[in-house]
């Protein structure tokens, strides 16, 4: 396994998890939905695309600045919501949304998060996004909103492909949990994690901080996480819904899990100010396409009505450029993060955004390009 010093790109990262982490919890972070098939794709699709450089250019000084929702930030990409960071470190979600501080970018807090949505307002004053379901109780929903109101969250993100769970076959035949359940069969493949063992030990606080009070079903113990995430979901959510919660939120509307340009359309008729054209990074529906391939045929059908976010397979600096110069206004990155978190905490996440920026800076300079503006569709083209 790497130290994290020798970890040179988000690939040691995964590897050095990968050593830290026990099996279960490395594979619900790294896994997806079927034969994660869309899962691979979503990065394979970057190689599809080749970068156009122009040379003989001033590129002294590179600019990554970029304003999306509303926010200045420092970098074109910012950190995707991902659920239950205290499987992965005990510093969990605190750990992420200081280090996006840190590097002048927006975090966005799961619903599913093991850190509250207050906590995380109190531990950093960088941009933050909450991450939002509709509930089969709307009530606690309309508590979302409220609470995120109170602690000054800059945006609202609506996640709609979860309508029930994906099919993460690795989490079946680990016998994933949550709160994991650490029994006599379980044992090895915690066994030679023993930072983490120990870390558990010290401070296990595995609670789904944002809605154990009001889900009842987690005070009845362990149980299956597909379980339980498929008795909180409800299949019946539709537009008029999402109209519904866009209408109780002041700032910037998010809807993220969207491809297709008709729902792109109807995003904007509801009043949505921005898309997160993503698949869940492959956990979901197993053969929808990846994020990167829809960004063309969405602002083809919307102009520039929304801002587009890509999120989905986001591994190096020039997978970020190929996103802008196709039309994204930033990109996100959720398994990235991480791997970092997973790797080092902070300091790990921190790891991960100096290793994409320093990519992201390296490749804009051999491009031609000074700043995120600058990248356009003429520096990309389709592979032949
Ligand atoms: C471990 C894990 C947990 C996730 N939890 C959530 C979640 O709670 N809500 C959500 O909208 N997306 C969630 N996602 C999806 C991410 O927000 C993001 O769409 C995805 O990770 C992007 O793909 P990438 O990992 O290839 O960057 C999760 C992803 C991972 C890997």
């Amino acid at each position: 396994m790497p130290a994290l010093k020798n970890c040179h790109n988000i690939s040691d990262l995964r590897q050095r998890a990968k050593g830290k982490l026990p099996k279960p919890m490395f594979d619900y972070i790294d896994g997806g939905a079927d034969d994660e098939w869309t899962m691979r794709r979503n990065t394979e699709a970057f190689d599809d695309y080749e970068l156009m450089p122009n040379y003989l250019k001033d590129i002294d000084s590179i600019d990554l600045k970029t304003k999306v929702l509303g926010t200045e930030l420092e970098l074109p990409f910012f950190l995707s919501p991902t659920g239950m960071s205290r499987l992965f470190h005990h510093e969990k979600e605190l750990g992420a949304c200081r280090a996006a501080n840190e590097f002048g970018t927006l975090y966005s807090l799961s619903t599913m998060s093991t850190t509250s949505l207050e906590e995380v307002a109190a531990a950093t004053p960088g941009p933050k996004m909450f991450q939002i379901y509709i509930f089969k109780d709307r009530e606690l929903t309309r508590e979302f909103v409220h609470r995120c109101k109170a602690s000054a969250y800059q945006a609202l993100c609506l996640t709609v492909d979860t309508p029930l769970a994906g099919n993460r076959e690795r989490d079946l035949y680990n016998g994933m949990t949550m709160p994991p359940k650490i029994t006599p069969k379980s044992f090895f493949s915690y066994g030679t994690s023993f930072e983490w063992l120990f870390n558990l030990m010290l401070s296990p606080n595995f609670k789904l901080a944002n809605v154990t009070h009001r889900v009842d079903a987690l005070g009845k113990g362990t149980m299956g996480l597909m379980d339980y995430v498929n008795s909180q979901f409800d299949r019946t959510v539709t537009w008029d819904d999402a109209a519904w919660l866009a209408e109780q939120w002041d700032g910037p509307f998010v809807i993220k899990g969207l491809q297709s340009p008709e729902d792109a359309k109807r995003a904007v008729e509801i009043g949505a100010s921005a898309l997160m054209v993503s698949n869940h990074g492959g956990r979901q529906l197993e053969g929808a396409p990846a994020p990167v391939d829809c960004i063309a045929p969405i602002r083809d059908a919307i102009g520039d009505e929304l801002e587009l976010i890509v999120d989905g397979g986001i591994r190096r600096g020039t997978h970020i450029i190929k996103a802008l110069a196709q039309g994204a206004n930033a990109c996100s990155i959720g398994r990235p993060y991480l791997y970092g978190l997973a790797s080092g905490g902070q300091k790990g996440v921190e790891r991960s955004l100096t290793l994409l920026k320093a990519e992201l800076e390296r490749s804009m300079a051999l491009l031609g390009v000074n700043n995120i503006s600058d990248i356009r569709g003429e520096h990309v083209q389709r592979r032949r």
